[in-house]
């Protein structure tokens, strides 16, 4: 592939068109490619499979999605801003994650990408109708490409609460009342996979669907080996987009680790979570800050296990701003919040997790023994 190279004469010191406090050294990943396919404008939706869609409906009204279609096969779920679902659940005989689909910015890219790769543009059946083409990434996740012809209108939001804060008030004779409820959700905001074949995947990213990197993470001891995790946001130029809406991070597994839905604010995060711990559902960490994208944050399980959060007040990025590097640390997932939990890491030891790690290690991957070393004491620092 062709990047964009990085050589400013050695390390490079926080300046102007980096957010955090340390940068790319010379030679090393410039997390951009030069000339990429097409550039996606963001996440559309996800793709599930499940079982039981009366279950699932009834978690994600509980979640704080809102119901776009139902049929006996498939479950459309939405947010309140105007657009794309961001998740569709099809009936199938096992619980397992399809894959993401991407929106393009515009009808035009998805046929510039169908032939780049020499696949066929398809119909969607997506509420309103659409175009698709269907790829795979490098770790053989499906990946789909989507325009959609009628984007869903706005629905009304959950209103943020005026909050008196800092020196001049803005609430005066006015009593706080949020209502206990679900969450209202907005959007979808971002996908977290794990994959065996890091680098080429995330290469993959960004030179066929044109995303760029916020961040990434190396292994303590281990940076000249290169990056193990990345933050990657779509390329918009100058308009601000989310600080994440892929993290890619290099493990024995392939595939879903979680993904994170916007809503308006904190106490919709709070109390959107009373909600859901009433009615029995797991929390697996929360509430917290993150480092990486500053999110306020919260991650429940769901009925078959798949981890979602509810986030807001995220980073918003413009297109200049380089990739900041970071060493990988579990202490390092938050500014503040409750110790993290194993749970949300993935190291509870089961059968299954070693026959993944046993299965990684004598595959031809990016997978080796210093590396899963480098990984667990990242998790436990
Ligand atoms: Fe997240």
């Amino acid at each position: 592939m062709s990047h964009i190279p990085v050589d400013k004469g050695g390390p490079l010191t926080p300046h102007r068109d980096l957010h955090s406090e340390q940068g790319a050294l010379r030679g090393e990943h410039p997390g951009r490619a030069r000339n990429p396919v097409i550039k996606v404008a963001d996440l559309a939706w996800l793709e599930f499979e499940k079982p039981d869609l009366d279950r699932a409906e009834v978690f994600a009204r509980d979640f704080g999605f809102t119901i776009a279609a139902r049929t006996r096969h498939e479950l459309w779920l939405r947010g309140t801003f105007a657009g794309s679902p961001c998740m569709v659940i099809r009936r199938g005989s096992a619980s397992r994650f399809l894959g993401p689909a991407f929106r393009a910015a515009e009808r035009a890219d998805v046929v510039r990408l169908a032939a780049a790769v020499g696949h066929t543009v398809r119909d969607i059946d997506v509420p309103g109708g659409g175009r698709s083409v269907a790829l795979f990434d490098p770790s053989g996740l499906p990946v789909r490409v989507v325009h959609c012809a009628e984007p869903l209108p706005a629905l009304p939001e959950q209103p943020p609460l005026t909050l008196n804060t800092g020196t001049e008030p803005r609430r005066t004779n006015a009593t706080q009342r949020p209502p206990r409820e679900p969450s209202r959700i907005q959007r979808l905001g971002h996908v977290v996979l794990e994959t065996r074949t890091f680098t080429r995947t995330l290469d993959w990213y960004l030179d066929t669907l044109g995303m760029i990197v916020s961040d990434f993470l190396f292994l303590d001891g281990q940076r000249e080996r290169g990056p193990t995790m990345a933050f990657i946001r779509c390329d918009q130029d100058s308009t601000p987009v989310d600080h994440h809406t892929v993290a890619l991070h290099l493990g024995p597994g392939t595939g879903y680790v979680h993904s994170a839905y916007q809503v308006t604010d904190l106490d919709s995060i709070a109390a959107g979570g009373e909600y859901l711990a009433e009615r029995g559902y797991q929390r697996s960490w929360g509430i917290g800050r993150h480092i990486q994208g500053s999110q306020l944050f919260d991650y429940w399980r769901d009925p078959d296990r798949f981890m979602l959060e509810h986030f807001a007040d995220g980073d918003l990025l413009s297109c200049d701003l380089e990739p900041g590097w970071a060493p990988m640390s579990a202490s390092g997932l938050a500014q503040w919040g409750p110790p993290v939990t194993r749970d949300f890491l993935g190291t509870n030891p089961s059968p299954a997790k070693l026959r993944e790690v046993m299965t990684a290690l004598r595959g031809d991957n990016e997978l080796d023994p210093a590396r899963l070393l480098g990984l667990m004491k990242a998790m436990s620092s």
